[in-house]
């Protein structure tokens, strides 16, 4: 067993089994995983996979009692993801990918913030408009492959669907802040195969490769993040203690519209 000290909370990691334990009261709401025959759909090569590979573990709304009402104030959730090492077919694991949804009466799409805590990270994010128009052909503006580490967390802004990969050779553990009433869209993800990029790992090297059931993958970037105190990420500190401290600072995840330029300038 080993603490998830980058999480700031009492979360402990099983080495054995790849399962999170939450102590000192800590709760966690609900829990699931996902092998890859339920990746189907999604992957860069299914033909020949090991079916019952597990891929990853998510846990919901965790959170200390003494917390949950700030929490319910601003309508966000905490949330773990722990993405088991290895590869499906020399894919890096990765979760299932989506986009989110508009903000009611704006015209923008919600936010999210994630934060590596153990592990590392590849996000894959692209820009596209028009991902809740069934009759247009999905048109990526700019895609990015965003490498994050232990310690480090970046906002995830309007309009960039994404899917998180383990980028490293342990398990990789991450936490999200996100809008509990945020709409999420998978089957623009899925109706293409996945996001615009796959992330191979051959003879220990990673290789991100486009997606060719898109019309067109613009050139990607790969890039590392930038911190932001002015909006709660800074390396270092858990992002679940920078909003206890300060939930102000999180506004940007229901009123995007005045942080655009500063979310986007830190990718
Ligand atoms: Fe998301």
């Amino acid at each position: 067993m080993r603490e998830i000290i980058t999480s700031g909370l009492p979360i402990w990691f099983n080495e054995e089994t790849m399962r999170l334990e939450f102590r000192e009261g800590l709760t966690v709401d609900s829990d699931g995983g996902k092998d890859a025959y339920q990746m189907k759909g999604l992957l860069y090569q299914e033909e020949g996979m090991k079916a019952d590979e597990h891929c990853y573990d998510f846990y919901r709304d965790i959170v200390f009692e003494k917390h949950r009402a700030l929490f319910a104030k601003y309508d966000f959730r905490y949330d773990i993801t722990v993405i088991m090492p290895g590869t499906v077919n020399s894919e890096c694991k990765k979760t299932s990918g989506h986009y989110h949804g508009y903000i009611p009466g704006e015209q923008l799409t919600y936010p999210e913030v994630y934060e590596v805590l153990s592990g590392e990270a590849i996000y894959i994010l692209q820009k596209v408009k028009n991902f809740d128009n069934p009759d247009e052909e999905i048109e990526i503006g700019e895609i990015k492959a965003v490498r994050v580490k232990a310690g480090q967390a970046i906002i995830i802004p309007p309009f960039w669907g994404h899917c998180s990969i383990n980028g490293g050779t342990d398990a990789l553990v991450f936490s999200n802040i996100a809008v509990v009433s945020c709409p999420l869209h998978y089957e623009p993800i899925k109706n293409k195969h996945g996001l615009g990029l796959y992330a191979l790992r051959n003879n220990g090297e990673i290789q991100l490769v486009k997606n060719q059931s898109y019309k067109s993958v613009p050139d990607f970037k790969v890039v590392t993040p930038l911190e932001n105190s002015d909006l709660g990420i800074e390396f270092g500190k858990p992002v679940y203690q920078e909003f206890i401290k300060s939930p102000e600072k999180f506004d940007f995840l229901l009123h995007p519209d005045r942080y655009l330029d500063a979310m986007e300038a830190m990718l």
